[in-house]
This record gives C-alpha cells, sequence and structure tokens, in this order.
C-alpha cells in the first residue's frame, strides 16, 4: 500500500484492565474506547502508568487482568508471532528516549522498519515521508548528526512509515519550549489525520490538556 494512501484506523478498546508489577498496582483502567481515526490523550503525573499502558495498547505487555483491543483485536489472545507482526504493520510508535538506529542513516532506520515488518521496500514513499517532515536534506545523516527536534522527527517518520493505522507518542512534547510543543503535536495530528490513523498521545504535559478531543486522566500513585 502506498504511504500516501490513508491507512484505516483502528479502534482502541480496554475494559477492566489492571497491570500490577511484585504485587503493586500500577495502572487500573475501567473502560476507555477510542474510535477508528480519532485522536486522544493520555495525561498522568510522572509514575502514573502512562508508558504502562502505551506498552499494554503496542502489546509489548500483557495485563495482569483485563483486555486492550487494537482494530477490535484482543493483542494478549494473539500467539507472540502474530502479535509482533501485528505491531509491526499496524502500530507505530514515538519512544520518549526515540530509539533510532546510530549505525543506520535517517532513511536507513525508516527502511529497517519495513524490513523488520516484512514489507516491500518502498523508497519513493520514504522520500515523500521524509519531505513531508521537513527531513528532505537529512535522509544520509546519521542520528547522531540531527538536532534534537530532527531526531524527533525522525522517530515521528519512522513510526508512519509502515502506514499504521495506530499512532503512538510517548511525552513527544516534555522536553519542548512553547512554540515547538505546538509544532510537534500539529504535525503528529496533522499526519495521523492525514493517513486516517488514530492517535493516542501519552503526557504529564498539561499544556496538552484541552487540545484533544478525548482524554483519559491517569491518577498519580501512592
Ligand atoms: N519494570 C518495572 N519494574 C518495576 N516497576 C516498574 C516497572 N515499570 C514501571 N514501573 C513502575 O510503574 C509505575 C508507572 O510507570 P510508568 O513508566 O508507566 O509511568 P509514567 O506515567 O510513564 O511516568 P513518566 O511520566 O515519568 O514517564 C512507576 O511507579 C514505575 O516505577
Ligand atoms: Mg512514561
Amino acid at each position: 500500500m502506498a504511504l500516501a494512501s490513508a491507512a484505516e484506523g483502528a479502534s482502541v478498546a480496554i475494559s477492566g484492565l489492571r497491570f500490577d508489577i511484585g504485587g503493586r498496582r500500577i495502572l487500573d483502567v475501567a473502560d476507555w474506547f477510542v474510535a477508528p481515526g480519532r485522536q486522544a490523550l493520555l495525561l498522568g503525573p510522572s509514575g502514573s502508568g502512562k508508558t504502562t499502558l502505551l506498552n499494554l495498547l503496542a502489546g509489548l505487555s500483557r495485563p495482569t487482568a483485563g483486555a486492550v483491543a487494537v482494530g477490535g483485536r484482543d493483542l494478549a489472545g494473539m500467539p507472540a508471532a502474530a502479535r509482533d507482526r501485528f505491531r509491526g504493520r499496524e502500530i507505530g510508535i514515538v519512544f520518549q528516549s526515540l530509539h533510532l538506529v546510530g549505525a543506520l542513516s535517517v532513511a536507513g532506520n525508516l527502511r529497517l522498519a519495513r524490513y523488520l515488518a516484512r514489507l516491500p521496500a518502498a523508497e519513493a514513499d520514504i522520500e515523500r515521508l521524509l519531505d513531508a517532515l521537513d527531513l528532505a536534506g537529512r535522509a544520509a545523516a546519521r542520528p547522531a548528526d540531527l538536532s534534537q527536534g530532527e531526531a524527533q522527527r525522525v522517530a515521528i517518520a519512522r513510526a508512519l512509515v509502515n502506514a499504521p493505522s495506530l499512532l503512538l507518542a510517548d511525552e513527544p512534547t516534555s522536553a519542548l519550549d512553547d512554540a515547538n510543543c505546538e509544532r510537534v503535536v500539529a504535525l503528529l495530528r496533522r499526519q495521523a489525520a492525514a493517513r486516517g490513523a488514530t492517535l493516542v498521545i501519552a503526557t504529564h504535559d498539561v499544556r496538552l490538556k484541552d487540545v484533544f478531543p478525548q482524554r483519559l486522566d491517569l491518577p498519580a500513585r501512592p
């Protein structure tokens, strides 16, 4: 599928979700639903379980109790290999610490994401995507030679390169000044909307409090 064509947004459905570590309750979400193609914010203070919840939404960890479904598929119920394949194709993740591969160029990082999802190379699409994220001149650069803002846009490009139906971003704005905060949120929203992808942003950044049509507040945990 060409990147320019819209992905079918995936719904997110959580019910009776609990996540414990070492007998300690980290997360407790009774119900949450995000309709396909919608944009939502997960807001909570440090330690409230936002990254934990994104990991559950991405099928990177399994709930202690309850269910997480993406696009109607119950992640915990899938065999591990199927879950990895589903994540690679359907879910784009912008990690808080970016996790770019330092040994590869910008374009190489995007190619690797397609390769790992067993998707065919898409050089023209990669070029268009880098162009759209204002990175056209940086395709051959290594992550270490990028500015922080450029590196973050590469991480966003990589999350989009497989045309996911769900885009997750962890704290994309907490280190940014107001102007760049607005810029990055607008970029994520515009790119998700252009592709029809559902967007979930996790943050403790209260500047985003009223920006999204839908919000889940995670309480502070003792
Ligand atoms: N592997 C782990 N082992 C033990 N405790 C963990 C582990 N992962 C997370 N936690 C704990 O779970 C709680 C929630 O962590 P999480 O990273 O999800 O919070 P967060 O809301 O993303 O915080 P931040 O805003 O600082 O990123 C924290 O108290 C954290 O210490
Ligand atoms: Mg976190």
